[in-house]
């Protein structure tokens, strides 16, 4: 089976890529290097192209139809909150605008099984502290917004010409399978906790008066191989014609709270690290957890690593990357 990998020179596709090429298939990854790295595809073919440039979309029909493609895996996107609010029309240019290529493309190749990276922050603020699938989205910025178009676009295409999408929710990820697939952005908390504590600085904690049990912010960190995992079971529902889960969220169920992170990151360095505790930011709900009933049920999947091996392999990933030792 050939499959066509958006993004899969970033962080995350790098792992899906080399999880598909374990299995024995054949990958193209479609990749503006933006954030991506070229020597992360692990040999796979890789096409330079902007998805959301002018052109995109006959250069994608040419690419899925000489290639033989049976099955798209869209990662790529940009990522970026506060960027987002602050040029919102780059956030729908290139990822609305991308996908509308992407899809625009496999239609016409007659493509029709998709797998998507969506995200927990469609859902925005929800109530609900425990998220399910039906809880009602309403993103707060741009880039939330985006992924959650997406996804209107995936149901609509079902509807219209027969595409066969999964959208997964990515909670948090972090974690490395292995250092050189490593996340080298520190824009998500663990790797900038990390980050903090290679550097001889306090990680920072944006409120510690949360109704939680710890007073910090909870969510639900999922370790990179088992979302690249998901990943692979997503793109087996879609074979058939059989009745599909097009909306599900990837996370483990569990909560963990910030300082719980700092806490490990310490115990894993090997050294006390304590926080510098500021005032809340605007938009972190408390709580932010996964209800993954709906992906145990539908795909048998379930995440199998925790926050330790999450963070033991961001920690050993970081400091071989920068070359230094680890404590
Ligand atoms: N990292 C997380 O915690 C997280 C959580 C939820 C959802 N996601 C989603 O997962 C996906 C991957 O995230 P990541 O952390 O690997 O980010 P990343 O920045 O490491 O990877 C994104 C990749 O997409 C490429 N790219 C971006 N825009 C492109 C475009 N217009 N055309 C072609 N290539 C383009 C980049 O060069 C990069 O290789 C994104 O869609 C992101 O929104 C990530």
């Amino acid at each position: 089976m050939t499959i066509l990998v958006t993004g899969g020179a970033g962080y995350i596709g790098a792992h899906v890529v080399r999880l598909l090429l374990e299995r024995g298939e054949s990958v193209v990854v479609v990749d503006s290097l933006s954030t991506g790295r070229p020597e992360r595809v692990s040999g796979a073919a890789l096409v330079d192209l902007d998805l959301g440039a002018d052109g995109a979309a006959a250069h994608l029909e040419a690419l899925l139809v000489k290639e033989q493609v049976d099955a798209v895996i869209h990662i790529a996107a940009l990522k970026q909150v506060g960027e987002s609010m602050a040029d919102p029309l780059l956030y729908y240019r290139q990822n609305v605008g991308g996908m509308t290529n992407l899809l625009s493309a496999m239609q016409q190749a007659g493509v029709r099984r998709f797998v998507f990276s969506s995200s927990a922050a469609t859902y925005g603020m929800p109530e609900e502290t425990t998220v399910t699938e039906k809880t009602p989205c309403q993103p707060i910025n741009p880039y939330g917004q985006t992924k959650l178009i997406g996804e209107w676009m995936t149901e609509a295409s079902a509807r219209a010409w027969g595409l066969r999408p999964v959208n997964l929710r990515y909670f948090n990820v972090a974690g490395a399978q292995s250092p050189d697939l490593a996340d080298p952005a520190a824009l998500n908390l663990v790797p900038i906790v990390i980050g903090k504590v290679l550097n001889g600085e306090a990680p920072v904690i944006f409120g510690d008066d949360y109704p939680t049990p710890d007073g910090t912010c909870v969510r639900d960190y999922v370790h990179i191989s088992d979302l690249a995992s998901a990943h692979l079971a997503a793109l087996d529902s879609t074979a058939g014609d059989g009745p599909l889960e097009t909306v599900l969220n990837v996370g483990t169920g569990m909560g963990a709270s910030v300082l719980e992170v700092v806490k490990l990151v310490g115990e894993v360095a090997g050294r006390e690290v304590t926080p510098t505790i500021v005032g809340r930011r605007a938009g972190d709900p408390p709580k932010l957890v996964a209800d993954v009933s709906l992906i145990e049920r539908a795909l048998g999947w379930k995440a199998k690593l925790g926050l330790s091996e999450i963070v033991e392999s961001a920690w050993n990933a970081e400091v071989v990357r920068r070359g230094t030792s680890a404590t």
